[in-house]
C-alpha cells in the first residue's frame, strides 16, 4: 500500500512515503529558531507556507502521482497545538480529495518504530529521548500490543533542558546540538543527578547548569551538563534492561543524534552483552517517513478512521496507542 505521512507536531514540516514497509522519499523543512526558540504561531505559519512544497517534493522525489498514493497518515500528537493542526487539516483535505483511508499517529510510535525497522531488533528496550519525550519502553501485549513505560521523565523532556540551556547561554542555533558541539574537550563540574528507579529528572541540572553561566567556561558547563544528564539515562536503562532481561537496545528520537550519548549507551550494551541499534539521524530528526510507516501498518492491520474522529491530541502519550 502506498501511503503519505504528515508530520508537523513541532520545528519540522515532513512528507514521507512508504510502500510495502520500505521509504520512497522523506522531504522536510524546519523552522528556524535562531536564537529565540519556538514561537507556535510562528512554526505554524511556516508548516502552513511550506505545506505545498514539501507534499509535491516528496511525490516527485518518490517518482509518483497524488493519485497513486492509497492511503494517509498523519501525527495526531503529542505536539505543538498550532502545528499538528496545520498537518491534520493538511491530511483530511488530501484524504477526501483522493477519498482513501486515513489514520492518525502517535509521534512517539513514528520514532520507535522506525527505530526498530531501521536497527534490525526485535524486541528490544527503547529508549526515547527528545524534545518534549525521554521515556525507557518495551512492547507489552496486554490488554493490546502497546508500548509500556518503564521510566520516563518526571519534568522536561531531555531536549527541551539541552534546547532551553542552549537559549539561556545564548547558542545560535539554540538546540541542544550547539550543546553537543561546545561540549567537546571541556571539563566536568559536579552536577545534580537525579534517577529514581527508572525515571530521572532534568530540571534542577537545567537550573544548576544555568546558575554557572559566567563562573565556567561554555565547553566546560556544556561538557558537564551533557555527561550528566547522558549517565542519567544510561543508568535508567541499564535497570530496566537488567530488570527484563533484555539483550537488544534500540534508541530513538530528536536526541538519539547525539554521538556521545550512543558512544556511552554502546559501554552499557556491551557490558551486558546486548546488541544496540538505531536509524540514520535522518529518521531520529521529526520526520514525515516515520509517521507514513506507521500509518502504513495500521492500514495494513485494518484500522480506520473516520474523518470526524481525525482529531489532535497534544498530550497523546505513546503507551496510548495500539501498534500494529
Ligand atoms: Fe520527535
Amino acid at each position: 500500500m502506498l501511503v503519505l505521512g504528515i508530520e508537523s507536531s513541532a520545528h519540522t514540516f515532513g512528507v514521507g512515503i512508504v510502500e510495502g514497509g520500505k521509504v520512497l522519499s522523506n522531504e522536510k523543512s524546519m523552522y528556524d529558531i535562531g536564537t529565540t526558540g519556538m514561537i507556535p504561531k510562528k512554526v505554524a505559519e511556516h508548516h502552513v507556507q511550506n505545506s505545498n512544497s514539501i507534499v509535491r517534493a516528496a511525490l516527485e522525489n518518490a517518482g509518483v502521482g497524488l493519485e497513486d498514493v492509497e492511503g494517509i497518515g498523519y501525527t495526531k500528537g503529542p505536539g505543538i497545538g498550532n502545528c499538528l493542526q496545520v498537518g491534520q487539516i493538511v491530511a483530511k483535505t488530501l484524504a477526501q480529495k483522493l477519498n482513501v483511508p486515513i489514520v492518525p499517529v502517535n509521534h512517539g510510535v513514528g520514532h520507535i518504530e522506525i527505530g526498530r525497522l531501521k536497527s534490525g531488533l526485535k524486541d528490544p528496550i527503547v529508549l526515547y529521548v527528545s524534545g518534549g519525550n525521554s521515556q525507557i519502553l518495551k512492547i507489552s501485549s496486554k490488554p493490546e500490543r502497546h508500548y509500556r513505560i518503564l521510566g520516563e521523565t518526571f519534568d522536561i523532556g531531555i531536549g527541551n533542558m539541552l534546547d532551553n540551556f542552549a537559549r539561556a547561554i545564548k547558542l545560535n542555533p539554540a538546540w541542544g546540538s550547539s550543546v553537543e558541539k561546545h561540549a567537546l574537550g571541556g571539563r566536568y563540574l559536579s552536577m545534580p543527578y537525579t534517577v529514581k528507579g527508572m525515571d530521572f529528572s532534568f530540571t534542577g541540572l537545567l537550573t544548576h547548569s544555568i546558575k554557572q553561566i559566567g563562573k565556567h567556561s561554555v565547553k566546560d558547563i556544556c561538557f558537564s551538563l551533557q555527561e550528566t544528564a547522558f549517565s542519567m539515562l544510561c543508568e535508567a536503562t541499564e535497570r530496566a534492561m537488567l530488570l527484563t532481561s533484555s539483550s537488544e537496545l534500540c534508541v530513538c528520537g530528536g536526541v538519539a543524534q547525539n554521538a556521545r550519548l550512543k558512544e556511552m549507551l554502546k559501554y552499557v550494551a556491551e557490558e551486558h552483552r546486548a546488541k544496540i541499534g538505531y536509524a540514520a539521524n535522518e529518521f531520529n530528526a521529526d520526520n514525515g517517513a516515520m509517521i507514513a510507516f506507521v500509518a502504513e501498518r495500521m492500514l495494513d492491520g485494518g484500522c480506520r478512521t473516520r474523518l470526524s474522529d481525525c482529531t489532535i491530541e497534544q498530550r497523546y502519550r505513546v503507551d496510548q496507542a495500539q501498534i500494529y
